[in-house]
């Protein structure tokens, strides 16, 4: 039996001022897709696995909007986190909840927000990614090959090529390197031997859970607790409680970095993980002047800009390399180059309320 759960609580902080914490970037249509990331997410998996075999855990803010955007979903397959605890955390407590309901499960892991434009490729690795999880305790993640010193993803190092999968190839992990710094990725990027981590695991059930309890004490402690209560009337307060005391940590510091039966399998299926706004220049039409608009632009001598304006016409005169966002009730004006900030700029609004 395959499962998937499609990870949909994050925020998405580096698309502000159009991704808030109510509008995160899984809800967002940012490819001209008439998709939001995560119908469509569900919609290429929905290929390989029936909808009743397909969970989203979110937190309690998104539950709403997920359940509108998501009609064919069965409600009990929204696993719902009290408090959002990061990945380790809402992934320890899908796999209780999807096991109770499918025991034994292989489950694919994905992230609600990413942009896959070989939908054929993509699902042919992972059911081979399947198969690879299905034989053993291992944790399987799909691998992209890098293009630049990126700083936001995971860098797997791979080693010995195990075995070939129809002409795929399957290599055992050495290591897994969570968001490097620069230093660190150039120096990956040279040695030529690494894979960034498209986010996307495949592992059975138990294995995931065996790994947590290895790794990660406390929180295997919690889904001790929790998998007791479930199925009973305590259970939400249990998991509330629970969520409540647990630090987020992420399943890729969490586990990757530190198991040692992690595989990998090479995969080139279009994938890209709309990380922030200059992201947009990969999936939409530039315009003469190398431009982005979306919505009403007129410009002089503007030149590789991105401007996101739907409701209100924006004039720019003798600018290049700028992000200009506007939306309700703020407006973003960037250095193209610096749009990764705009994570900073978003918790300097948030400490200043
Ligand atoms: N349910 C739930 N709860 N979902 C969450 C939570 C949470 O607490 N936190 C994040 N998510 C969701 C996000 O919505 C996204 O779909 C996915 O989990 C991954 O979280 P991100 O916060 O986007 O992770 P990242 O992009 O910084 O890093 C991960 O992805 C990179 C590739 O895009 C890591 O796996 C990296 O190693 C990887 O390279
Ligand atoms: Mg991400």
């Amino acid at each position: 039996m395959i499962t998937a759960l499609i990870m949909a609580g994050g925020e998405g902080t580096r698309f502000w001022p159009l991704s808030r914490s109510h509008r995160p970037k899984q809800f967002l249509k940012l490819t001209d897709d008439q998709q939001t990331m995560l119908q469509a997410t569900v919609e290429r998996i929905s290929e390989l696995i029936p909808l009743e075999q397909v969970f989203i855990a979110t937190n309690k803010a998104y539950q709403r909007p997920i359940e509108k955007q998501l009609k064919g979903i069965p409600a009990e397959n929204i696993i719902v986190e009290p408090v959002k605890r990061d990945t380790a955390a809402c992934i320890g407590l899908s796999a209780l909840i999807i096991d109770r309901k499918y025991p034994g499960s292989t489950m694919i892991v994905l992230p609600a927000d990413h942009l896959i434009e070989e939908k054929d490729n993509f699902l042919n690795i992972l059911k081979k990614a399947v198969m690879v999880a299905a034989t053993g305790c291992n944790l399987v993640t799909l691998g992209i090959n890098p293009t630049h010193p990126e700083t936001g993803y995971g860098y797997i190092h791979y080693g010995e090529l195990t075995h070939r999968i129809d002409g795929d190839e399957v290599y055992q992990v050495e290591a897994f390197t969570e968001k490097p710094d620069i230093i660190k990725a150039r120096k990956f990027l040279e040695e030529g031997t690494y894979l960034w981590n498209s986010g996307m695991f495949v592992w059975q059930v138990r294995s995931i859970l065996d790994n947590i309890e290895l790794y990660m004490p406390e929180l295997s402690a919690s889904l001790g607790r929790i998998g007791q209560a479930l199925g009973t009337d305590l259970a939400e307060k249990v998991i509330c409680d629970e969520f409540e005391d647990l630090i987020g940590i992420s399943i890729d510091y969490g586990i990757m970095e530190k198991a040692d039966n992690i595989f990998v399998i090479p995969g080139s299926f279009g994938w890209d993980d709309l990380g922030s706004w200059p992201a947009l220049e990969r999936v939409k039409k530039l315009d003469d002047n190398g431009n982005v608009i979306v919505g009403k632009h007129y410009g002089i001598d503007t030149l590789d800009s991105i401007i996101h304006s739907p409701d209100k016409v924006v004039t720019t005169i003798g600018v290049k390399n700028i992000v200009i966002v506007d939306t309700e009730d703020a407006i973003l004006i960037c250095d193209k180059n610096r749009a990764q900030e705009v994570k900073e700029i978003r918790q300097i609004l948030e400490d200043n309320g």
